[in-house]
């Protein structure tokens, strides 16, 4: 196992009626921004008690937060809040608002042009406190201190990480996600699995109690992945899928373990380029990179396929290549597509995305070796 330092102050207030304890946990002298999106939470009721849960604060708030949250959005906040001498952020929403005001957070006590704490990875001295209440499982935003932030001008899709915003807590009431359209309940599904897949499908080093870990939240989503799509109210579906989200990037079983994170590297510039949702290129990457890396990923992707999918015969290339299949069929049985053709891309698309990580000169994956080419073959079998 390697070395490591884990560090993860979030306190999560999880659980029915939750939204009533923000008025323990916001110092009640704070003045509040409330941050949020296109108006979800204004149909389910969420908006409705966050507001009786604020009263006797001095709050204001900011709406249309867009999916993949965009830069120019983000700033007009920022405006905002040195009007209103905001001192303390609530997010409330999806991974979206949360990532946007985690980079508001920052991005408000920044000197200088924002845009650099993405860009050029400027450190991040400074920020407002922030907390949130998610409503749709997926991120892991809510416990880990990331964020992914979109410039709409330049179709930039740029991702940061600050131990400053971390949130001060996160309430998690599964009862907000009820509303969720089926779409958004496969694709958190989907998020959370390629999440442990990024951190777990490297290779070995030894480390039982995070493979463990990993493969205990990949047969929880498996298992509960299709049923509760076919019952949204449970209670119980509803509250595993969302613990289930948190523990998938709350950084736990990142620790001592090798990463890869190209899945998310290359489907965060099919987002940029051609605005699919989040999930759903990692949907199309995943498979394509398993099956063009899978050298690399063999022990592992063996260990998946015996532990998750129970894929106990044939051959290694066998066994590997229905491990592969299995995720596949398990994001297809969410209902969603897993071929860029299946979304109207062709292979003319393939050659901006290489050229950028050219560019930027990104050697990705657990080795380091998935150069530009690898990405044009992954994008490739993608089609
Ligand atoms: O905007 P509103 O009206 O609130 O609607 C949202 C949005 O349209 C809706 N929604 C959210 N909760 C709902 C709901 N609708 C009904 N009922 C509810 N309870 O769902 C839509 C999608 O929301 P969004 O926040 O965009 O989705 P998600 O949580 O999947 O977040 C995706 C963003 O997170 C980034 C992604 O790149 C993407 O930008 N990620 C952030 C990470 C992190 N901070 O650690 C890691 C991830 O890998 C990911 O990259
Ligand atoms: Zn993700």
């Amino acid at each position: 196992m390697d070395n490591f330092s884990y560090y993860n102050p979030v306190k999560i207030l999880f659980g029915k009626g939750m939204i009533a304890q923000l008025k323990k946990e916001i110092p009640l002298k704070s003045r509040v921004l409330v941050i949020y999106g296109g108006g979800s939470i204004r149909r389910n009721g969420v908006y409705d008690q966050v507001r009786d849960a604020l009263t006797g604060y001095e709050w204001t708030e900011f709406a249309g937060i867009e999916a993949n949250p965009h830069y120019e959005t983000c700033m007009r906040a920022v405006e905002e809040i040195n009007r209103s001498k905001i001192s303390f952020l609530l997010a409330v929403g999806g991974g979206s608002v949360l990532d946007a005001t985690k980079f508001i957070a920052a991005a408000a006590c920044f000197k200088g042009d924002a845009w650099d704490i993405l860009a050029k990875r400027a450190p991040v001295r400074k920020a407002l406190p922030l907390a949130c209440v998610m409503t749709l499982p997926a991120t892991g935003s809510e416990m880990n201190s990331g964020a992914v932030i979109t410039k709409a001008s330049t179709q930039e899709k740029l991702a940061f990480n600050s131990p400053l915003v971390f949130p001060q807590f996160s309430v998690l009431d599964p009862e907000t996600t009820y509303s969720l359209p089926d779409n958004q309940t496969a694709n958190g599904i989907i998020d959370a699995f390629v999440h442990v897949c990024e951190q777990y499908l490297t290779y070995p080093v030894n480390a039982p109690i995070q493979d463990r870990y990993a493969e205990a939240i990949l047969l929880t989503l498996v298992e509960n992945g299709t049923k509760v799509l076919n019952a949204p109210h449970d209670y119980d579906l509803r509250a595993n899928i969302m613990w289930t989200a948190t523990m998938a990037l709350n950084g736990l079983i990142a620790v001592g373990v090798p990463q890869d994170w190209a899945t998310h590297m290359i489907g965060h510039e099919i987002t940029a380029f051609h605005g699919l949702a989040h999930a759903e290129t990692l949907a199309i990457v995943l498979p394509a990179l398993a099956r063009v890396m899978k050298e690399n990923k063999k022990e592992k992707l063996l260990q998946m396929g015996e532990r998750v999918f129970n894929i106990n015969s044939g051959s290694t290339e066998e066994k590997i290549e229905q491990t592969i299949h299995a995720m596949e069929t398990f994001f297809q049985s969410l209902g969603v597509r897993t071929k860029l053709s299946e979304y109207g891309l062709g292979e003319d698309i393939i050659e901006p995305i290489a050229k950028r990580f050219e560019e930027r000169g990104w050697m990705l994956g657990e080795k380091q070796d998935i150069t530009p080419d690898r990405v044009r073959e992954i994008l490739q079998i993608a089609l």
